[in-house]
């Protein structure tokens, strides 16, 4: 009997995917045969892509692409060794100083992923007798991250700063207090109520980490994130970024102080124990972070069809919670339902993603709409349709159509 085989055939995630499957509305692993755009290829047909994170859409920015060519040319395709020892380039230092100069903090490292960054950062700060503070919705690499470390863990309710208080005040005061959060929030894209956190981390002495994942090429001056959206940069200790939404590549990187990023240089374990960024994705984050500095008229028109769509998802009597952002929830509440319209809106050329159970809770699933800066509003407005007709055919939306 092969033990981990016959464990493994029970697991419940696999079987809601078995069942979706079956039910002919499995909606995961789409191939795509296309570039990365606003409308992609899957199965020889074009679709309008609504469940991307490239919010800026640089991802086909023909400066993106030749400063990654160039890379290669130069630095060929892999680094075979860490940043510690054999993995670091001019180009690795050149990133950093201009990411850490952008945030007006000390310092900054790269790492190859966003999500290592949050694991290695989160596990390595704090000690057993120090405290983390999390956010309930903090993305799963900080939940990773402090799962790694030997610190207490307190969890808070979803932005709830009542919630977050009461767990300051169970830390002593003498330890460290390192409260964690994203900017905005992944799935649901409301964003954190900084100046409520900062006010707090002053009254407990507390440190303020914040995941710029989403925040970082929308919100802020020149899309820094949203700790300047709220001009609150000089407050939060230590700024996380990734490279794979807006900046059209991959990895990621963290900015503070200069004792803080010293410490993560020699302690960090995915910093020091995996390889270093490949010189095409740091050439490419880099040319992505230009254009993002100096073509402000894209954010522009990010947020003009952000708040377009948000006003006629609330006008169609859609429930798309505390959303402010490009990230759109759209509240389906039904595991099943959720597949159908996913599957539904695709049939029509609209793809969007679904986030069900056991991701989220089973009445808390929903259809995670998102933009980029490249959509246009024709694109926009043909997404809106099918979405209204559909969800009114599901029964999502109660009221019916005229
Ligand atoms: C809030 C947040 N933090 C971190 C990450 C990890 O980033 P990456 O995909 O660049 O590894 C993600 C990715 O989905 C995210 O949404």
């Amino acid at each position: 009997m092969n033990l981990l085989v016959e464990k493994l055939s029970a697991s419940p995630v696999c079987e809601v995917a078995r069942q979706a499957k079956s039910k002919g509305i499995y909606p995961y692993f789409r191939v795509i045969e296309s570039d990365q755009d606003t409308e992609v290829t899957i199965s020889g047909r074009k679709v309008l892509m609504f469940g991307s994170n490239a919010y800026l859409g640089l991802t086909n920015h023909p400066k993106v692409k030749e400063a990654a060519i160039a890379a290669v040319k130069k630095y060929g395709t892999g680094m075979a060794g860490s940043r510690f020892l054999n993995g670091t380039l001019d180009i690795h230092v050149e990133l950093e100083k201009k990411i850490a100069r952008f945030m007006g903090k000390d310092d900054a490292i790269t790492y190859s992923t966003g999500f290592q960054v949050n694991l290695g950062v989160v596990s390595c700060l704090t000690g057993r007798e120090d405290y983390i503070l999390w956010d309930e919705l903090d993305h799963a690499s900080i939940i990773e991250g402090h799962r790694l470390s030997y610190s207490q863990k307190l969890k808070f309710r979803h932005n709830d700063m009542e919630s977050l208080e009461k767990q300051l005040q169970k830390c002593e005061p003498d330890k460290v207090k390192l409260i964690v959060v994203d900017g905005v929030f992944s799935m649901e894209g409301d964003i954190a109520n900084l100046p409520e956190i900062v006010r707090l981390a002053k009254k407990y002495n507390a440190n303020i980490m914040v995941d710029e994942a989403h925040g970082l090429g929308v919100l802020g001056r020149q899309g820094r994130g949203a700790c300047d959206h709220f001009g609150l940069l000089p407050e939060v200790d230590l700024v996380m970024g990734t490279f794979s939404k807006s900046l059209a590549s991959i990895g990621g990187f963290i900015a503070g102080a200069q004792p803080v990023i010293d410490h993560l240089r020699y302690t960090s374990r995915p910093y020091i124990f995996s390889a270093s960024n490949t010189p095409a994705a740091t050439a490419a984050a880099n040319a992505a972070l230009d254009i993002m500095m100096n073509e402000p008229e894209r954010i522009q028109h990010l947020w003009d069809l952000t708040d377009y769509a948000l006003r006629r998802f609330r006008e169609m009597g859609c429930e798309i919670g505390n959303t402010s952002t490009p990230i759109i929830p759209l509240f389906i509440r039904d595991n099943d339902k959720t597949f159908l319209v996913v599957k539904k809106l695709f049939e029509q050329g609209v793809f969007v993603n679904p986030v069900v159970s056991p991701a989220v809770n089973p009445a808390d699933t929903l259809i995670r709409f998102s933009l980029m800066a490249t959509h246009t509003f024709d694109q926009l407005d043909y997404a809106l349709e099918k979405i209204e007709k559909c969800f009114q055919k599901v029964g999502v939306l109660e009221y019916q159509l005229a």
